[in-house]
């Protein structure tokens, strides 16, 4: 099995990308409770601020530690303390291929912010983790979603078509795949 064990604190040139805790609960709720948000994620709008709490403190550790998984990260600008993303591996398909997914508050779309701080966790995936491959799925009418996968050179591999998207709505499901062999050549060019 590869290792899961990742920094608990990086920078990158705008962001701080940290372990969340229950102190960042709030700031988590404020966009986790958006449905624009969490249904492109693949989850219901989280209802309460004590749901919230009970995910950081019990269901992300637990599953983390089942599938060994890293903890993965909340995004804060930098000079601010407020978390208003999320880059996780929050699935093991293979001991060396690990699935990424990312999540953003509405109010900071559009400024590259997620293809900053997953250009970072992807690089630790490949070099820290030993990854061999990073997957990427998400629905067909989640087009914010896949120019990220593009930016990144992420190959569409399949698409699972008239699957149900996280509102039970007929939807495509697509599923990207970037081998360590391709992020090489990517990120050198
Ligand atoms: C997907 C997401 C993380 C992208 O983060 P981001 O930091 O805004 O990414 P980018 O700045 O690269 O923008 C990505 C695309 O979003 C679109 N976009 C930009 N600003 C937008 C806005 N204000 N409203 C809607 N879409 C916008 C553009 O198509 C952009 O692509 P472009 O750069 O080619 O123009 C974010 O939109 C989000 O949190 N969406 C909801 C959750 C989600 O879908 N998670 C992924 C699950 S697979």
């Amino acid at each position: 099995m590869t290792r899961a064990e990742l920094p608990e604190r990086i920078e990158t040139e705008r962001l701080v990308l940290r372990v969340r805790t229950v102190a960042d609960a709030e700031d988590i709720f404020d966009f986790a409770s958006l449905p624009e948000v969490s249904y492109p994620a693949g989850f219901p709008p989280v209802k309460t601020l004590e749901d919230e709490i009970y995910y950081l403190e019990h269901i992300l550790p637990e599953r983390n530690q089942k599938d060994n998984l890293p903890a993965g990260y909340g995004i804060v600008v930098k000079e601010t303390d407020k978390v208003i993303g999320s880059v996780d591996f929050p699935r093991r398909h293979e001991d060396d291929v690990l699935e990424i997914s990312y999540t953003l508050h509405p109010d900071y779309w559009g400024q590259g912010y997620v293809p900053e701080a997953s250009r970072t966790v992807i690089a630790l995936g490949f070099k820290e983790l030993g990854l061999h491959k990073i997957e990427l799925t998400c629905f067909g009418n989640n087009v914010q979603s896949q120019r990220v996968a593009e930016k990144f050179g992420f190959t569409l591999e399949a698409r699972i078509r008239d699957s149900k998207d996280a509102q039970g709505n007929r939807c495509d499901s697509l599923i990207y795949g970037l081998l360590k062999k391709e992020w090489e050549i990517k990120k050198d060019g």
